[in-house]
């Protein structure tokens, strides 16, 4: 799912196509939710799939992530081995998590290991 939803991805100034698969739970149920990266001719307003993914999941009520699929693509359409979330998105996927697991290409990781003393404002 995660390579199909590469399909989504405006990414013409960089041409890596990245999609992410986010399941969250919105404490009765889980559903699944894609999303891909949208570039921005000024570049910085950029937003990654991963985000984009987990946006979907918070507006739709379903807040807690538990699992996220990464793919990338380069512009031949091969999927890139290496990929992980920025750090942006790693603080993203943390304010809605408890232990998620990241998947990559590479390897599987819990966020906590992506992003050891992640921010949270309720945690004095
Ligand atoms: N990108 C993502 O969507 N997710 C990642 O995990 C890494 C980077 C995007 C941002 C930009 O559109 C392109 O990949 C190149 O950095």
């Amino acid at each position: 799912m995660a390579e199909e939803a590469t399909e989504g991805a405006y990414a013409p100034y960089s041409k890596f196509y990245v999609g992410a698969v986010v399941v969250a739970s919105n404490g009765k149920e889980e559903r699944i939710f894609t999303g891909a990266n949208v570039e921005n001719a000024s570049y910085g307003l950029t937003v990654c799939a991963e985000r984009v993914a987990v946006f979907k999941a918070v507006t739709e009520g379903y807040r807690m992530i538990k699992e996220v699929y990464i793919v990338a693509k380069d512009e031949r359409g091969n999927v890139v081995e290496k990929v992980a979330p920025c750090g942006a998105c790693r603080q993203v996927i943390y304010e809605f998590s408890d232990g998620a697991v990241i998947h990559t290409p590479s390897g599987s990781y819990t966020i906590e290991e992506l992003l050891p003393a992640g921010f949270r404002l309720d945690e004095g």
